[in-house]
Parts: C-alpha cells; sequence; structure tokens
C-alpha cells in the first residue's frame, strides 16, 4: 500500500511520525513524502533514500492508494477538491477541520465510533477527518454513558492547552513564563504582594511577548477560542454539538455546550463536565460503564490524592491514559452528574486517531 504523508514535519505531524514509528505501522506499506517547500530535499529513512515529492503535484498524489495530511486547512481546501476532481479514488485522513462536516466525510475515533467508521467504508466514503481535539478528549472519556445512551445533555468547560493553537503559542507561552519570572529573580522577596506587583507589572508591560496571543496567558487565561458564532457561542463551543454528535451517529442529537477557555498548560486539555442523566443511576455502576469503554480510560477515585496526582495535565502528557474522575453527584439533583477529565491533545486530540485509521484501511483492503 502506497501512503502519502503531507504535513509530516509540523507539530501534529511529527507527533504521528512518532507514534507510526513506536508501533511498527511502517512496517508493509510504501510511505511517499511530500512537501509544500523542500520538494527533492530529503526525506525521513522511511523513503528509503527517496526523496520529497512536491505537495502540489496531483499526479504524484494520486500515485497513493492513501493520503494523510497534517499540513492544515488552506492545503486541504487547496488540494483535495482538486484531487476529487482529478477523479483520484484514493483515501484521504485528515488531521484539519475543512471537511470534517461535509457529508462525505466521517469523522475518524475509532474506540469511541468503530462502527460509524465500517459503516462509511461499507458506503464507500473516502474521506476521513480527526475531529475536533476537545470533543475527541471528552468523548473518549464520556463513551461508556453515550453508548448506553444515559446522556440526556451535557455542559463542559474547558481548560485547553496553548498546543491546541499551534507550535508557536507553545513558545509563546513559555516566553511569557520567562518573562514573568525574570523580575523576582533579579529582586527575590519574600512578600507575596510585593512579588503579585512584580508578576502584574510584567504581564501589564508592554514588552511582554504577545505577538501569538494578543494578551498575556502566563499567570492568566483567555475565555475565547477560536471566531465568533451567532448566539454568543465561539466556534470551538460549537464545535461540541455538531462534531460530538457526529462522531457518535446520534440522532437526534444529544445536546452539547460551555465555555471553552485557553490556559497556560503546554499540551493537555482539562474539562469539568456537568452531565444531566437520563435516570438516577449509581456512582459505582457509572464508573463500571466509563471504565468499561476502552483500554485507555482510567478512572479515577473521587478523592484528593487520587485527584491532585492523576487527573492532571502534568500527570497525563505524553501518555495515551484518558483520566476520568470528580465523579459525584451533584447538589442540583440526583440525575446530575460532576466529573473532570483530562487528555493530551497531540496524541488522542490529533495524530492517534489519524494512525489507526491507517490501520483500520489496511484491515479493510486487505
Ligand atoms: N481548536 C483546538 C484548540 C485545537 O484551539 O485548542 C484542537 O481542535
Amino acid at each position: 500500500m502506497r501512503v502519502g504523508l503531507i504535513g509530516w514535519r509540523g507539530m501534529v505531524g511529527s507527533v504521528l511520525l512518532e507514534r507510526m514509528r513506536e508501533e511498527s505501522d511502517f512496517s508493509g506499506i510504501e510511505p511517499v513524502f511530500f512537501s509544500t517547500s523542500n520538494a527533492g530535499g530529503a526525506a525521513p529513512q522511511e523513503a528509503g533514500g527517496a526523496p520529497l515529492r512536491d505537495a502540489r503535484n496531483l499526479k504524484d498524489l494520486s500515485s497513493c492508494e492513501v493520503l494523510i495530511s497534517c499540513q492544515g486547512g488552506e492545503y486541504t481546501t487547496e488540494i483535495y477538491p482538486l484531487l476529487r476532481k482529478s477523479s483520484w479514488g484514493g483515501y484521504w485522513i485528515d488531521a484539519a477541520s475543512t471537511l470534517r462536516m461535509s457529508d462525505d466525510a466521517v469523522i475518524i475515533l475509532d474506540p469511541v465510533n468503530a462502527d460509524v467508521i465500517r459503516q462509511g467504508l461499507a458506503r464507500g466514503i473516502r474521506t476521513f477527518a480527526g475531529g475536533n481535539c476537545t470533543v475527541s478528549l471528552m468523548l473518549m472519556a464520556m463513551v461508556g454513558l453515550f453508548k448506553t445512551d444515559l446522556v440526556e445533555w451535557v455542559t463542559t468547560m474547558t481548560y485547553q492547552a496553548a498546543s491546541g493553537a499551534g507550535a508557536a503559542k507553545m513558545l509563546e507561552l513559555v516566553k511569557q513564563m520567562e518573562w514573568l519570572s525574570d523580575p523576582t529573580r533579579k529582586s527575590p522577596s519574600e512578600n507575596a504582594l510585593e512579588v503579585d506587583r512584580m508578576v502584574i507589572n510584567a504581564q501589564r508591560s508592554t514588552s511582554l511577548p504577545v505577538t501569538e496571543f494578543g494578551v498575556p496567558l502566563a499567570g492568566s487565561l483567555i475565555p475565547w477560542i477560536d471566531k465568533e458564532m451567532p448566539g454568543g457561542q465561539t466556534r470551538e463551543e460549537w464545535k461540541g454539538m455538531a462534531e460530538g454528535n457526529k462522531i457518535l451517529g446520534l440522532d437526534p442529537p444529544v445536546p452539547i455546550d460551555g465555555i471553552c477557555v485557553r490556559i497556560g498548560t503546554m499540551r493537555c486539555h482539562s474539562q469539568a463536565l456537568t452531565i444531566k442523566l437520563k435516570k438516577d443511576v449509581p456512582i459505582a455502576d457509572i464508573e463500571q460503564l466509563l471504565a468499561g469503554a476502552h483500554e485507555w480510560i482510567r478512572v479515577i477515585p473521587n478523592t484528593k490524592e487520587s485527584s491532585v496526582r492523576c487527573l492532571t495535565p502534568t500527570a497525563v502528557s505524553g501518555t495515551l491514559n484518558v483520566p476520568i474522575g470528580r465523579l459525584h453527584e451533584l447538589n442540583i439533583g440526583p440525575e446530575y452528574l460532576g466529573a473532570f477529565t483530562v487528555g493530551d491533545q497531540l496524541l488522542w486530540g490529533a495524530a492517534e486517531p489519524l494512525r489507526r485509521m491507517l490501520g483500520i484501511l489496511r484491515e479493510h483492503l486487505g
């Protein structure tokens, strides 16, 4: 199977390559590495010495049965329609959001929707898009409740990492952190109010690096992610219900909404969930349903010790584990469940569903 990789040098692409190497995904395929800027240059070792191909050369792209793109939405918008118009009938696997909501595309997250993916393949679908990271991580955590039809609605209040906005944003976050701690390094003080003054002055200084975020994120937060939508939502918030229900294949849809917030973490998104259940279910049964959904879920006991140790970006970063904890009935009523979940935005939120889709295709095509 000839598999073309586009955008493998960027952040999501690099994580994808790393995971494909770890899982020996390159054995038994013929990888072809494309570039938008360096055609003819040296490709990764898996290319076996072949140079990089031009990512805008439709003939070279069409020679692949599968194309995996982490190049971004603009590339997809430019190239995908041309490829399909040229009657290329291969499989397109994409990290970008461009094609997600199209009727011709399935959103891939196989531990949650392997059935939807297989039905799509049987229908002749050849376009597969990874979901929004926040939505994918929420579903990875909650799928056990959705699959048993227990969920009436969900609100999700997010704590999203810098990586969701791109590599440059992560670098700026760390530069901001350095800038904030610089005054206290130069004039150490044990007086908290004095230190606070130094930090707020640094945050409000016109010299703080804000080219990427526009405002301070380090030591602060940004309660707005992506574009404005009608009705007061942001696009990131809109995706919760639109993509969530498409991934699960639910009709009628389950209402999902909330407020999406950027915080100063590097690559793990966290979410506080309020779940309205269709009936009162004992917490022990809920834990069992959640835990049985797939092998990456970790149900964390609702104790201080376990929550602060296991349910944080620091604990989860770089792993495929999806912990969900703080599970308890809310004072609002017996059918209202509180929960908190964390997931690595670059793994299950981006690269992992793509490499697993390649595996599903290899099985499907025999
Ligand atoms: N839009 C997300 C974010 C990235 O800004 O965090 C993953 O979908």
